[in-house]
């Protein structure tokens, strides 16, 4: 049973990827939205402490073995600055790096987009998991593997003092988006024409027939090119709903939001969040 840090905790897609393989020691985020989503979906609130200067002392005193772990991907984003160490966004994962050799957990797992893997950052935490004699693997997965319509390629890198072996991505077929729609529609998601008209050249249009949708992004909610997929209907294009973007990253259908969070921050945490059968596969590296 591993009792894990859940850092850059978000809604809490590591705890549930790593559902009954073991416990949520604490969960560490400093967004409100996302400490009460987390709250209100798994019934404890993580810890609101900044990850750049969160006292040593204090991720010891939670006993955790296991690292989980998802720190901000615009350092490495296609449309981010590329910044790597030298981002202030990855201030919080340097210092974590810094307080590695006294915390070193057994196991740990982090996700990030493609261009985490080759960066300053990847180097670091290489060298640190070799000082420390953990085994490691770079893995990559999207979902469209594992039954769901999305492209939302990452990659894991997980570590562990046992030995570890890749295992084969699963081939599942991609489902229809259809299964992954509301049953009721909501109207004020359809999009005006005049943005249809601004926008519609850079725009990724889809129908509920078909099994793809392109990555939904933080900035879904007000963005229109490359943020995501726009559902077309009989009616006119609309943008997914939260709860529809949701069931896409595969998180459960009792998921939901405080009522306070507004809806562009709903998509900002979708966004940010995790594919969670692609984590759970990751994850499932460190069995046996
Ligand atoms: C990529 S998201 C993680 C998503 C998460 N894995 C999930 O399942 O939703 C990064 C999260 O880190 C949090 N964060 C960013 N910098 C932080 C810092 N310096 N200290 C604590 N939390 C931070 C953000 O608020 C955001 O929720």
């Amino acid at each position: 049973m591993m009792r894990a840090l859940e850092l850059f905790s978000g809604l809490g897609g590591w705890r549930l990827a790593l559902g009954s393989r073991g416990v949520v020691a604490a969960a560490y985020d400093v967004n409100e939205a996302a400490n009460a989503t987390y709250a209100l979906n798994h019934g404890e609130a993580p810890k609101a402490q900044e990850l750049a200067t969160v006292p040593a002392a204090e991720l010891a005193m939670q006993r955790a073995d296991t690292w989980l772990l998802s720190p901000p991907c615009q350092p490495f984003c296609r449309m981010g600055n590329h910044g790597g160490l030298d981002d202030r966004r990855s201030r919080a994962f340097r210092h974590l790096m810094d307080l590695f050799p006294d915390l070193a957990p057994e196991r740990l797992v982090l996700e990030n987009v493609g261009g985490f893997l080759g960066s300053d950052v990847h180097a670091l935490l290489v060298e640190r998991l070799r000082v420390h004699g953990l085994h490691r693997l770079d893995l990559e997965a999207c979902p469209s593997r594992f039954g769901l319509p999305n492209q939302r390629p990452r990659v894991f890198v997980v570590a562990s003092q046992k030995p570890l072996k890749a295992r084969p991505l699963p081939d599942f077929p991609p489902r229809r988006i259809a299964e992954f729609l509301d049953d009721a529609e909501d109207e004020s998601l359809y999009l005006p024409e005049a943005t249809l008209a601004r926008h519609r050249h850079g725009m990724d249009f889809i129908i509920a027939d078909d099994r793809r949708s392109t990555c939904f992004i933080g900035g879904y909610g007000q963005r229109y090119v490359a943020s995501g997929s726009f559902l077309r209907t009989t009616r006119g294009v609309r943008r997914f709903s939260t709860s529809e973007v949701a069931r896409i990253l595969g998180l459960p259908e009792d998921f939901r939001f405080p009522a306070h969070v507004p809806l562009e921050a709903r998509y900002k945490l979708l966004g940010n969040g995790l594919s969670i059968p692609a984590a759970a596969w990751a994850v499932s590296h460190l069995d046996g």
